[in-house]
């Protein structure tokens, strides 16, 4: 069976991806930026513009307890096993226009270019409510609502201004009662996710499209100095305890320490000094710690260093250090079989693939755990991303779409995929 179709030009629809994406940036809570955190107020607009955008094919949308949007498209019989596809709606601070978004925009269109005609397995297009950590500190909250990884020390955590998750998702409507409901069933065959590459491996390559094989784990850490407030203009040089220098030293380490690792990426993203004045010795520092290692190993002996540095910078100062944990994800193997689609159907739609290992986290890792799962990259142009020059090019876009209709017709006429529908 071909589920090609002769619909839409695709260039056309490569151009209307991006307009949507175009018009998603503008659901922001700042007004000359984009940040869109979980549960936040403009995450009602841009669930509408894509309520709109599936309702032409049919699929209606509800949200899940943990702010999931989530559409079905029927396959052909009355209660296929499903399909996921999608990838979150929720962006860093400053953000550019694809993380994210560009994967759910994908899978409507996607959908779009199917014209009409129902595969043997249903879709499920998926917009994470939270992905990046940005408003918790932890991330992936809306796909470990799908893995059942939604606890009570998760929905306790507060946000800046001391709101839960609890109470956010009361907020936005929704029932904290009902994350359960979220969890995937056994009727998913599998996980899809379109992205952005977000570094400049494709680029450097000359490649359009890549499959990636494995995410990299990474640990991510809230570290506080504590030192002692003073006067700037009467406290002697030698009678400090300044946390923000002591902070200064430590995340020149950092740098250093990673630099000297193969393979260990270590940043600190995050830093605020308290209390915050210009003539007031900082008496507070509070700072994160992303590290990150295709191996594990390499990566929680980083981890071990790296705290353990500030332990020694601290005490050499006369301050004292302290740090919890926020994230702690294994590096995760995407799933063989679907990588082998993938490439096949990259190859099919014109464009030499590419295999990779991804250094950004995504929902699939967590997917992963529960169902096979898979993602195709498109080429990051100059390899930025969380920025807002991140981009992607229309011509990549275009081979994308084209792509994910190849792949959805090969799995439509594989027999080892319908095999793993006939156990689902
Ligand atoms: O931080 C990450 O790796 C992802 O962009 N959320
Ligand atoms: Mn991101
Ligand atoms: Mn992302």
């Amino acid at each position: 069976m071909s589920v090609s179709t002769k619909s839409k030009d695709r260039t056309a629809r490569a151009r209307e991806v991006l307009a949507r994406c175009d018009a998603l940036a503008n659901f922001s809570e700042e007004t000359n930026s984009l940040r869109r955190t979980f549960l936040s107020p403009p995450m009602h607009n841009c669930h509408a513009s894509i309520t709109a955008w599936l309702k032409p094919l049919g699929v209606s949308t509800k949200l899940d307890a943990a702010g999931n949007l989530r559409g079905i498209y029927p396959g052909t019989g009355a209660a296929s096993p499903r399909l996921l596809v999608g990838s979150h709606l929720d962006t860093v601070p400053n953000a550019g226009k694809y993380d994210g978004i560009l994967g759910v925009v994908l899978a409507i269109t996607v959908l779009e270019e199917l014209d009409g005609k129902r595969l043997p397995f249903a879709i499920e297009v998926i917009g994470f409510s939270e992905e990046e950590g940005v408003r918790f500190g932890v991330p992936f909250i809306g796909s470990r609502a799908l893995v059942g990884r939604v606890d009570e020390d998760l929905l306790e955590r507060r946000d800046r201004n001391g709101i839960s998750v609890r109470e956010a998702i009361q907020q936005f409507g929704l029932n904290d009662r009902e994350i359960g409901e979220a969890i995937l069933g056994d009727d998913v065959l599998g996980y899809l996710e379109f992205h952005i590459e977000q570094g400049p491996v494709l680029e450097k390559l000359g490649r359009q499209l890549g499959v990636v094989e494995a995410i990299v784990g990474q640990t991510r850490l809230a570290l506080r100095f504590l030192g002692r407030a003073n006067h700037s203009g009467t406290t002697p040089m030698d009678a400090r305890q300044d946390a923000l220098a002591a902070a200064a030293e430590w995340m020149c380490a950092v740098e250093s320490h990673a630099r000297q690792c193969p393979g260990l990426v270590a940043t600190v993203g995050s830093i605020e000094a308290k209390p915050g004045a210009t003539n007031v010795i900082p008496a507070e520092v509070r700072l994160s710690l992303d590290v990150r290692h295709r191996s594990d190993e390499a990566r929680t002996r980083a981890v071990r260093e790296l705290t353990g540095l500030a332990e020694t910078i601290a005490r050499k100062r006369g301050l004292c250090s302290q740090w919890n944990p926020l994230l702690e994800q294994n590096t995760v193997l995407l799933d063989g079989f679907l990588a082998d689609q993938i490439e096949s159907a990259i190859r099919n739609a014109g464009c030499e693939s590419h295999r990779m290992t991804s250094g950004a986290g995504h929902d699939a890792m967590i997917l992963a755990e529960r169902v096979p799962s898979a993602m195709i990259f498109l080429k990051s142009p100059g390899g930025i991303s969380h920025d807002p020059v991140e981009a992607v090019l229309p011509e990549d876009v275009e081979k994308a779409i084209e792509a994910g209709i190849r792949l959805l017709d090969q799995l439509a006429s594989s027999q080892d995929f319908l095999e793993r529908m006939r156990r689902a």
